[in-house]
């Protein structure tokens, strides 16, 4: 019996992965990878939405790619690519683009939020298609299930939404994928910054933790965490929300639950419960890091890596396209 597909990818957008995208996708697609043919994925096409360089995002490229190896993705027993290797990508994206409204597409509020940001005149075509390509991602694997992010889930109601519409008008070819949504305590927060979300492309650097980050840095600004006055090490997101976020990364890292690490630390200081979690973090990054290194100093077999897990992607989403193109006409 064949296993069920998954598909998951994350966009190179930095040097280095932040630990909200080690715990909140890589972690988990760690796991998931046993039970489903999965598919993970290094965007680049989405990265052509933002303003970039080129040699810079060919080198977070690799870097990403690196980093899902490093974490334990399997390049044997999954299928971990970089997007632009496989062309059916664009062009099943451009079909997709002729079955979605306009009105539709411009419903989608992570469009919504990047384009008012932006202004009209910064706003790509390509920002505006994302959710359709991302939907072509999906699709070209006849993938049953996506682990997503709360923010992605429109983009998989879309996703399926025009899987049905393609089916219906030129019959049966796209399989109707499922989002696996992650858990809200896998959500980690800036730690300077405890409300807004941790992420690789805020604008500023100083309480977002790298993966790749010597663990003098990483250690530096776990003690330097902003937290608040009340000096007990409780859970609270709504009144404590520093000191929350760094219990839900304690117990994401340590497989401990919440409530076992406050007893554990009842009656002790910030500092102690601190210092405790950098030995965790740096812990669980260390290993990850040096083989992330040790990956990118030697580019000929990582270059050999993602070769052949192109040519594995390729070969499945070249028949979906080859069937695609035969029912739409071309
Ligand atoms: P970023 O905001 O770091 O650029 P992306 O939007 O590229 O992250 O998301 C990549 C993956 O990492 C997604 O699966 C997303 O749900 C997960 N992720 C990103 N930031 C966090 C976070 N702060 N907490 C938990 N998961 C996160
Ligand atoms: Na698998």
């Amino acid at each position: 019996m064949t296993s069920p597909r998954l598909y998951s990818g994350m966009q190179p957008s930095a040097d280095s992965l932040q630990i909200g995208n080690y715990i909140g996708a890589l972690l988990q697609w760690r796991t998931l990878q046993r039970d489903y043919d999965a598919y993970f994925s290094v965007v680049d096409l989405h990265a052509l939405t933002q303003p970039h360089d080129a040699a810079e995002l060919r080198e977070k490229t690799r870097r990403t790619a690196a980093q899902y190896i490093a974490a334990g993705i399997e390049p044997e027993s999954s299928t971990l690519y970089v997007q632009s290797h496989v062309r059916a990508h664009a062009e099943l994206a451009w079909i997709l683009n002729t079955i979605t409204g306009f009105g539709e597409a411009g419903r989608m509020t992570q469009f919504k939020d990047k384009s008012s940001r932006y202004g009209t005149d910064a706003t790509s075509v390509g920002l505006f298609a994302y959710p359709v390509l991302m939907a072509a991602d999906i699709l070209l694997y006849r993938t049953n299930v996506v682990p997503v992010g709360d923010d992605q889930r429109q983009h998989i109601e879309l996703t399926r939404d025009l899987a049905e519409r393609f089916n219906s008008r030129y019959g049966e070819t796209f399989v109707v994928p499922e989002a696996i949504t992650q858990k809200e305590t896998a959500r980690i927060y800036d730690l300077q910054n405890p409300t807004s979300k941790m992420s690789k492309s805020a604008e500023s650097h100083a309480g977002v933790l790298w993966l790749l980050d010597e663990p003098s840095a990483t250690r530096k600004k776990i003690m330097r965490a902003v937290t608040d006055d009340e000096g007990s090490v409780r859970f609270d997101r709504e009144a404590k929300p520093g000191v929350s976020n760094l219990l839900t990364i304690y117990s994401a890292l340590s497989g401990r639950p919440v409530p076992a690490i406050e007893d554990e630390f009842a009656g002790s200081g910030y500092g102690d419960f601190k210092k405790s979690l950098a030995e965790v973090v740096l812990a669980e990054f260390e290993p990850v890091r040096s083989r992330a290194l040790e990956l990118l100093d030697d580019p000929a077999e990582l270059d050999r890596i993602l070769s052949v897990n192109a040519a594995k992607a390729d070969a499945v989403a070249d028949a979906t396209l080859s069937d695609v193109y035969d029912r739409v006409g071309l």
